[in-house]
C-alpha cells in the first residue's frame, strides 16, 4: 500500500485551482516545485493549463496512468471523483476535503456514503479533512503546508493537520530532518494501525512519530504496535483523555477504568513511548533519531555550574537512569588536567571558567569508564566558555562513539549557534538539563524493552466448560447480574478458592447452614437485583451463635423488603468467615477503545481512597501479570513490612492470568471484581471472598 501513497510515479490533483491561495493551487505548486520526478496533471473542467500544466476536464480524460489522486473539490462532488478513480484504476487517494464526519449529521452520512464509494471503487484513501502527505525521499509533497522538510529518518501521523503544521513549521526552522509526513484526517478508510505499518516497513523511516485523539480499533493498533515497537521506537502523544465513560459502571474495577488508565496501561503493554506534550514528542523524537540506544541505565552528568547538575541528578532520581559513581581510575585521569576544587564526582562539574577544552578532555575520559552508559553535556554560557568550538568538540566526539551523548546549552540566544552545531553533528540539545535526561531516560527504557524475552501467554485448560452454562441462562432470562450462587459455580470453575458456602431461604435452613459449616460465619443477601450487597445493608460478619444467626436473617430480609419491595430475594448465603490475609481486589472491565482490560489493586481503603490500580489489555502475559503487581505504590505491602510475612504474589499473578482467561472466554462479561481476595502467606494461595459479574451485550 506504501507506494502507492508515498513513492506515485504520477499524481493527479483534482480540483487544481487557478487562483493562488486558495487550497488547490497550492497543492498543485506544492507537488511539482519540490523536485517531484513523476508526471503531475491538474484536473479542472474550468481551465487549459494551470501553472504551466495541461490541465484535463476530468480524471477520465488523461490518457496516461496515475498512481495518486489528490481530491480538493468541495464535498459534494467527492463521492464522483472516487468513482472515476475506480474507473481509471487509480487505487490511493488523498482526499483534502472538509466537511465530512467532523462537521455534523449530514457530514457524517457523506462520509459514509464516500466509504461505500470507495470500497465498491477498490480505491483505498486517507482523510478526508486532511492536510495530505509529504515525503522527503521521493520528493512528494501532496499537502497544502508551506514547506518540505529536509530528509531525515522520522516519520510523523497526525489525526490533527494543524499539529503536522506546527510541527513541520519547527521541523523547518530547526532543519530537523523528517522522512514522512501523513496527515491522517478522519481516518474513514486508512488508519492508524495501517500507516503505523507502513512506517514500520519504510527503509527511510527510523523512528516513527504519532499524535492521535482515538483510535477506531485499539485492539488492532496495540497488537500492531506491539511488533512495530520491537523494530522501530514508536512515540505517541494521546490527547482527549475522558473519564466520562466511568461514571456508569457499577464495579470498582469499572468505576476506576477511565480512558486514560486505558491508553496508559495499552501504550505501556505494547512498548509504545508516551509524550505527554508536543514538547516531549519532539525531545524523544530528537533523541532517538540521532543517537545511539545507552545499553544500562548509567549515565553520567558533566556540567560547568553546580545548579543545573543538581536539577539534572533531581531528574535521574524520578528516572530509572542512575548516576553512578565513575571508576576510580577515571577520577584519577580527571583529576591530572582539571582544577583540583572540580567536583569529581558524578555530575562532574568541571567549573564556570571551562573551555571547550576542558569539556573535550572530561568528556572523552568519561566516555572511555566502560561503567557509563551515556553522557549528559550540560553548558551555562559563561563568558569565558566558546559555545561553537564546545559544540563542535562534543559533535567531533559523539560521531566517534556508540554510546548516548544527549546535550543541554541552556539560554537561547548565546548558544544558538552552538546548538546548530550540535545539530549538525546529530547530538540533540536541549533548553533544560531535566529534558535531556528524560528522553535518555525514554532511550534506556526502549532499550530495555527491545532486549526483553518475548512475552508467554500461559493458557489454562477445561475451565470455560463448567461456567458456560451458567453465562447461558443468565443470558437467556436476560438478567445483568450473576447471583453469589453462580458466581460462586463461575469462580470454582476456574479454580478459584472460595469459603465454604450454603444457600438458606429460611431462618432454620440458616442455622442449618452455620452448623454445617461451622462458627463464626457471614451472612449475604442473595438477589439477582442487589450488586452492592453491603451498601443496602445486606451484609452481616462474625455470627458467632444460632442467635446471632436467627437476627442477622430477620434484619437482613425485613430491611431490604422496606427499602427494595420490588426485588427478588432467593434467600441468604452463609459462608464460612475468613480470616488473615491481605485484602486484594482484581477485575474485568471493558473499554472502548480496548476491549476487557485487568485490573488489580490492594483491596480496602487502598482501592477507595488512593486509587492505587493496574491496568493491562487482555489477553495478559506472564510478564504483564509480574509487572502489573509490582506497579502500584502499595506493593511494598505484599512483600511485608515490619516483619510481616511475605504474601503468595505468585498466587496472584496466576488469578491475574485465569481472570484473563474468564475475560476472554466469556466476551459478555461486561464487568467483574473479585473483592475481596485475601491473599494468605507465600506458597499458602488466596480465597475469593465476594465478587460481583456483570453482564450483557454479545
Ligand atoms: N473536478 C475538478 N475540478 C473541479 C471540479 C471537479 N468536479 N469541480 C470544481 N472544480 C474546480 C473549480 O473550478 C475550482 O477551480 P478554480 O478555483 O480555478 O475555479 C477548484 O476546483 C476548487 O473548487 P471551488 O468550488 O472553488 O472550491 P474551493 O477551493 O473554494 O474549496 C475545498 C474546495 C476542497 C478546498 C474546500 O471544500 C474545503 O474542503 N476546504 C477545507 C480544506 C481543509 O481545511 N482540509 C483539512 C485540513 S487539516
Amino acid at each position: 500500500m506504501i507506494n502507492g501513497f508515498f513513492n506515485p510515479k504520477s499524481i493527479a490533483v483534482i480540483g487544481a485551482s487557478r487562483t493562488p491561495g486558495k487550497v488547490g493551487y497550492d497543492i498543485l505548486k506544492n507537488t511539482v516545485q519540490y523536485g517531484y520526478q513523476g508526471a503531475v496533471y491538474p484536473i479542472n473542467p474550468n481551465a487549459s493549463e494551470i501553472l504551466g500544466l495541461k490541465c484535463y476536464p476530468s480524471l477520465l480524460d488523461v490518457p496516461d496512468e496515475i498512481d495518486l489522486a489528490v481530491v480538493v473539490v468541495p464535498p459534494q462532488k467527492v463521492c464522483e471523483v472516487i468513482e472515476q478513480c475506480g474507473t481509471k484504476k487509480i487505487d490511493s487517494a488523498i482526499i483534502i476535503t472538509a466537511g465530512f464526519r467532523e462537521s455534523g449529521l449530514e457530514g457524517t452520512k457523506l462520509e459514509n456514503s464516500l466509504i461505500k464509494k470507495a470500497k465498491e471503487s477498490g480505491v483505498r484513501f486517507i482523510g478526508p479533512n486532511c492536510l495530505g502527505i509529504i515525503d522527503t525521499h521521493s520528493r512528494v509533497n501532496a499537502s497544502f503546508a508551506a514547506g518540505m522538510p529536509k530528509k531525515g529518518s522520522i516519520g510523523f501521523f497526525s489525526q490533527s493537520g494543524a499539529l503536522c503544521l506546527a510541527v513541520l513549521d519547527r521541523a523547518l526552522s530547526e532543519d530537523i530532518g523528517f522522512s514522512k509526513f501523513i496527515s491522517m484526517g478522519n481516518k474513514a478508510d486508512v488508519s492508524d494501525t495501517d500507516i503505523m505499518i507502513a512506517l514500520a516497513e519504510d527503509d527511510n523511516t527510523k523512528v516513527i512519530l504519532g499524535y492521535i485523539e482515538g483510535l477506531t480499533d485499539g485492539r488492532k493498533f496495540i497488537e500492531a504496535a506491539s511488533k512495530v515497537s520491537k523494530k522501530k521506537p514508536l512515540i505517541i502523544l494521546k490527547s482527549g483523555t475522558t473519564i466520562s465513560g466511568a461514571k456508569a459502571a457499577s464495579s470498582h474495577t469499572g468505576a476506576l477504568a477511565g480512558r486514560e488508565t486505558s491508553f496508559d496501561s495499552a501504550f505501556k503493554q505494547s512498548g509504545i513511548i508516551q509524550a505527554h506534550t508536543m514538547g516531549e514528542l519532539f525531545n524523544y523524537a530528537l533523541a532517538f533519531s540521532n543517537q545511539h540506544l545507552p545499553a544500562g541505565p548509567n549515565v553520567a552528568i558533566i556540567t560547568n555550574s553546580g545548579g543545573p547538575g543538581i536539577i539534572a541528578a533531581d531528574a535521574c532520581d524520578r528516572s530509572r537512569l542512575q548516576l553512578v559513581p565513575l571508576h576510580k581510575e577515571t577520577i584519577d585521569e580527571l583529576r591530572s588536567f582539571l582544577p583540583s576544587v572540580a567536583s569529581f564526582y558524578n555530575p562532574i562539574d568541571i567549573l564556570g571558567d571551562a573551555g571547550a577544552d576542558r569539556y573535550e578532555k572530561t568528556l572523552n575520559m568519561v566516555l572511555k569508564d566502560e561503567k557509563i552508559n551515556g553522557v549528559i553535556v550540560l553548558l551555562t554560557p559563561t563568558a569565558v566558555v566558546n559555545v561553537e568550538a564546545t559544540a563542535g568538540a562534543i559533535g567531533n566526539i559523539a560521531n566517534l562513539v556508540d554510546k548516548p551523548i544527549l546535550a543541554s546549552f541552556m539560554g537561547k540566544k548565546s548558544v544558538e549557534s552552538g546548538s546548530k552545531i550540535l545539530m549538525k553533528y546529530n547530538v540533540p540539545n536541549y533548553s533544560y538539563p531535566e529534558e535531556a535526561v528524560y528522553a535518555l531516560n525514554e532511550m534506556y527504557r526502549y532499550h530495555f524493552w527491545i532486549n526483553r524475552p518475548a512475552k508467554t501467554f500461559p493458557h489454562f485448560k477445561g475451565l470455560k466448560e463448567k461456567a458456560s452454562n451458567i453465562f447461558k441462562e443468565v443470558m437467556e432470562k436476560k438478567r445483568e447480574h450473576l447471583t453469589d450462587p453462580e458466581i460462586h459455580e463461575v469462580l470454582k470453575a476456574y479454580g478459584f478458592l472460595q469459603p465454604k458456602s450454603l444457600l438458606a431461604r429460611t431462618s432454620e435452613e440458616a442455622v442449618a447452614a452455620s452448623k454445617g459449616i461451622g462458627y463464626p460465619v457471614v451472612m449475604k443477601i442473595v438477589s439477582p437485583q442487589i450488586v452492592h450487597k453491603s451498601d443496602v445493608g445486606g451484609v452481616k460478619t462474625n455470627l458467632t451463635s444460632k442467635k446471632d444467626v436467627e437476627n442477622a436473617f430477620f434484619d437482613i430480609t425485613t430491611r431490604i423488603k422496606q427499602i427494595m419491595p420490588t426485588v427478588n430475594i432467593y434467600g441468604v448465603m452463609i459462608q464460612e468467615m475468613i480470616q488473615g490475609g491481605k485484602e486484594i481486589i482484581i477485575g474485568i472491565t471493558k473499554d472502548p477503545q480496548f476491549g476487557h482490560m485487568i485490573m488489580f489493586g490492594l483491596g480496602g481503603i487502598y482501592v477507595e481512597v488512593l486509587k492505587d490500580v493496574s491496568f493491562r489489555v487482555t489477553p495478559l502475559s506472564q510478564e504483564d501479570a509480574h509487572e502489573m503487581i509490582r506497579e502500584i505504590r502499595t506493593f511494598p505491602l505484599l512483600r511485608g513490612v515490619r516483619g510481616e510475612a511475605e504474601a503468595d504474589v505468585e498466587a496472584i499473578e496466576k488469578s491475574l492470568l485465569i481472570l484473563s482467561q474468564l475475560a476472554l472466554d466469556f466476551p459478555q462479561i461486561i464487568e467483574a471484581d473479585i473483592n475481596p481476595l485475601l491473599v494468605k502467606k507465600r506458597g499458602e494461595g488466596m480465597v475469593a471472598v465476594d465478587a460481583r459479574f456483570t453482564i450483557g451485550g454479545e
